[in-house]
């Protein structure tokens, strides 16, 4: 087996776009991903994806973004800004957990702490299976960790999400209740098609499974990179401190060059379908594998410029080029929450006060606007766990 490696943005954009290759990422981590969206190919991801994609609309993320998400942000935030501390990650994990849930489709009845906690510990053990590949750890121990936590997730999440949702579309189908009282999220999405798509139970639970660890896991750790981020240029740069606060088009903007500097993974992997020639000529089999490298195509300097390598929110970049660069991937596969979470891009005559900004930025203003601050005496930590250059604590104070 050959590994080629991709580098440079244009070549890795190419290679992810390149229909004779196929997701190989996440091979190791089977014992949650296998057959799920992120890694079919061709017609059953088409069928699928298009199903899915009745979800990730435009308008509903504006509905949500006005309308449902203030009041979850203004409860989970509240509360710790109260306390005057919090840890980054604690506090983005909580919040964005009940954000992928909604768009999962996952029922919360009790609504408590308690529960989210427990959803979070459930979806931080699927992202550590998901993403077995970059693990440190004992990989046959975290794969058992892995089916202890989707069966928990079956009995105490699933199952009555599920039953809930079957009893909701027999009322629409018996015309009891009219098509705007089923909730719009994948998993109603995906009982109401079971019929147009080949997914058996065990695959549909994961597939909602594999929808919490690929929402929550990649908004918490880009809101922690995204704040370190600001907060460290602001400290330089006391000039863009009040624009940043300010100026929400500006901040978005910020948070955009964040994403770009810290994709959810430093490398893609995909293989060969068939014999085939490689961006840049090199032939490769279906025995090969090709690592793209998304962090390092972020930071070409034949694109973003000399000073690709840092963080700044002035940059100018060329025609068709994407603040965020790679970073939500691009091709089939192209991330499904990449508007939700980073917004639309301001043209000139973006209207500031209708703009759709993404959780991410939203999440970061809401931190701004509370005077969160890095804390002092306790230095954030990067996480052991994983090879991916993530933070695994960061503590914040907030003014009362
Ligand atoms: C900052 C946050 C996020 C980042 C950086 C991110 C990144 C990515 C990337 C790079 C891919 C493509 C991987 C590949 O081509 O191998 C992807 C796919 C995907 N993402 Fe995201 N993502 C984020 C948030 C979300 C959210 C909030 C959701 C859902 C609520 C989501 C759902 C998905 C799905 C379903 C796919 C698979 C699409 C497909 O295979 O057709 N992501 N994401």
């Amino acid at each position: 087996m050959t590994i080629h490696a991709i580098s440079g943005y244009h070549a890795a954009s190419e290679t992810l776009a390149d229909k004779q290759l196929s997701q190989s990422l996440y091979d190791e981590g089977a014992v949650i991903m296998a057959d799920v969206l992120l890694v079919l190919h061709g017609a059953p991801h088409r069928a699928r994806r298009g199903l899915e994609l009745r979800v990730f609309r435009r308008d509903f993320f504006r509905y949500y973004e006005h309308e449902v998400f203030p009041a979850t942000l203004a409860q989970s935030m509240g509360a710790h800004a109260e306390r005057g501390h919090a840890d980054l990650i604690d506090l983005g994990y909580g919040i964005t957990m009940n954000l992928t849930a909604d768009f999962a489709g996952v029922d919360r009845p009790r609504g408590d702490a308690d529960e989210t906690a427990q959803l979070r510990r459930l979806t931080a053990t699927f992202s550590e299976g998901a993403t077995l590949v970059h693990s440190t750890r004992d990989k046959e121990v975290v794969r058992a960790e892995v089916r202890a936590a989707l069966a928990e997730f079956d009995a105490t999440f699933y199952r009555p999400s599920m039953q809930r949702r079957r009893d909701l579309l027999a009322r629409f189908a018996a015309g009891e209740i009219t098509e705007d009282a089923l909730p719009r999220d994948v998993l109603t999405v995906l009982l109401r098609n079971e019929d147009k798509v080949e997914i058996s139970p065990d695959l549909m639970m994961r597939e909602i499974a594999f929808y919490l660890q690929a929402g929550s896991h990649s908004t918490a750790n880009a809101t922690t990179h995204a704040f370190h981020d600001v907060v460290t240029w602001c400290a330089e740069h006391p000039e863009d401190d009040r624009r940043i606060r300010s100026d929400p088009l500006f901040l978005q903007r910020c948070v955009h060059e964040s994403l770009r500097l810290h994709p959810a993974s430093p490398v893609a992997e995909r293989r060969p379908v068939c014999p085939m020639a490689l961006s840049g000529g090199a032939h490769a089999t279906p025995a090969d594998r090709v690592v793209v490298e998304m962090a390092q195509a972020n930071r070409d300097t034949t694109v973003f410029g000399p000073d690709a390598d840092v963080f700044n929110p002035h940059r100018v970049l060329p025609e068709g080029i994407p603040p965020w660069g790679l970073t939500f991937g691009t091709g089939v596969h192209t991330c499904l929450g990449r508007d939700l979470d980073g917004g639309m891009q301001a043209r000139p005559d973006t209207d500031p006060a209708t703009h759709q900004y993404g959780i991410v930025p939203l999440l970061v203003k809401a931190l701004l606007d509370r005077n969160a601050r890095p804390d002092p005496a306790n230095p954030p930590t990067r996480s052991s766990h994983t090879e991916r250059p993530n933070w695994g604590t960061y503590p914040i104070l907030f003014d009362h």
